[in-house]
């Protein structure tokens, strides 16, 4: 017991809302549930109508010390259960086992049932531990809809391989208890949400400029920095909407991603979400350029040289820094020549409190790795960190958010 505790101390007082389908590895829930009560947390049980030919509500109820709940209603007294409550309630949603079917629902908006509306809800991190039959666990429905959940920033905890209950042996058996305590222990850990209540925009990745419906023009940013702050944000409370142009990354738990293209798309949701937002990170590498006209058919080649004619985009860090009020606002500059002036007069130009300098000189600095070798500059002075992690100048960018956010 003493070992739990130590093994999971991220969850001591969390509130975990778990969420149980129907699936014969319904039984392992409740060990699951009870290695969180040890662990001190407070957890709270939402069942969908078959899992309860799969485990009683009664053994639930008593390890969570909670009661169960399963229908919109309470039939005794009509009372509400309310998903949007339980929603706010919970620190982390885990759904476990989760089947084929609730899979398919969650990733296609389908809400019928508590379990089902509790996940649209949801404001906090959302886990599921895949349970089913190693067919179905292959079928490319149920990848394609791992993958959609998985994009819209659902953490999965891999089935592993084994016998499973139908007699065949393969990938498709849920996690074991311990492995899904410890995914979501690591996921809670460090979890200060010292940003809650705070809304903040972080622009990502690179935009794309069509010069007709096969090619376009754009740059190599991978988006990794963005996502890093937007999760590091996240899970520091704060509200993240992700503005983010093409990237292949999964979205970080808790935040809103808002999928656009080009420049123009970019200006109009960053705007649009300046408003009521508190501030904005703008890590986007957006064109400066877009063709002044989009063929609507393939250009077919000619034989001499082609030429096409740009115009240049909106500045969309230039708006936010003309109507930026008392909102925070974070520039980028990456450069390749006297990097600091040039830094310092995009700083004042856009109203930026603060900017991020990359050089592409720096080895292990820029573009698609995981490092990066930053300096951060504002009107005191700059501060140059050592080459770290991505994630690690996420973490120290946020913190100097928080200490301008929360002074
Ligand atoms: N930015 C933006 N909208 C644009 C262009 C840039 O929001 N249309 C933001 C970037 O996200 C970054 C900062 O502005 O935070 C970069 O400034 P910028 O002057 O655009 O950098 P470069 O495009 O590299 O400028 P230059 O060509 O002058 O080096």
């Amino acid at each position: 017991m003493a070992s739990e505790k130590a093994a999971y101390a991220a969850l001591a007082g969390r509130h975990i809302l778990l969420g149980i389908t129907g699936s014969i590895a319904a039984y392992k829930a409740a060990m699951l549930c009870r290695l969180w009560r040890t662990a001190g947390a407070e957890v709270q049980v939402v069942m969908t109508p078959l899992a309860k030919q799969f485990i009683t509500p009664l053994t639930m109820a008593t390890l969570s010390k909670n009661p169960i709940l399963v229908e919109f209603f309470n039939p005794e007294n009509g009372a509400w259960n309310s998903h949007v409550s339980l929603g706010e309630w919970a620190d982390c949603y885990v759904i476990a086992p989760a089947t084929a079917n609730t899979l398919a629902k969650m990733a296609t908006g389908v809400a019928d049932n508590l379990l089902l509306t509790t996940y649209l809800s949801a404001r906090c991190p959302v886990v599921v531990a895949p349970a089913m039959d190693l067919d179905m666990y292959a079928h490319e429905a149920t990848q394609q809809n791992l993958h959609t959940l998985a994009r819209r920033g659902v953490r999965i905890v891999e089935p592993g391989t084994g016998e499973l209950a139908s007699g065949l042996s393969g990938k498709g058996r849920m996690a074991e208890p311990e492995e899904i305590a410890a995914f979501v222990n690591e996921l809670l850990d460090g979890g200060r949400k010292t940003l809650a209540g705070k809304r903040l925009i972080v622009t990502a990745g690179a935009t794309i400029e069509a010069i007709d419906p096969v090619r376009f023009i754009s740059n190599h940013s991978s988006g990794k920095m963005g996502y890093a702050i937007a999760g590091e944000l996240a899970a520091r409370g704060a509200e993240v909407t992700l503005i983010s142009g093409r990237t292949a990354l999964p979205v970080p738990p808790g935040v809103k991603r808002v999928d656009v293209l080009s420049a123009d798309e970019m200006y109009e949701a960053t705007v649009g979400a300046f408003d009521t937002a508190d501030g904005a990170v703008m890590c986007a590498a957006v064109a400066d350029y877009t063709p002044e006209n989009v063929s609507q058919t393939k250009i077919k080649k000619g034989d001499g040289e082609m030429y096409i004619r740009l115009r240049r985009t909106r500045d969309i860090a230039a708006e936010l820094g003309a109507r930026k009020g008392n909102r925070l606002l974070v520039g980028f500059a990456l450069e390749t020549d006297d990097e600091e002036a040039h830094a310092q007069s995009k700083l004042e130009k856009k109203n930026f409190d603060f900017i991020v300098l990359n050089s592409l000189r720096d080895a292990g600095a820029g573009f698609r790795g995981d490092t990066n070798k930053v300096t951060l500059i504002d009107r005191a002075g700059s501060e140059e960190l050592p080459l770290m992690s991505k994630r690690e100048v996420a973490a120290r960018i946020v913190d100097r958010i928080e200490g301008l956010l929360t002074r």
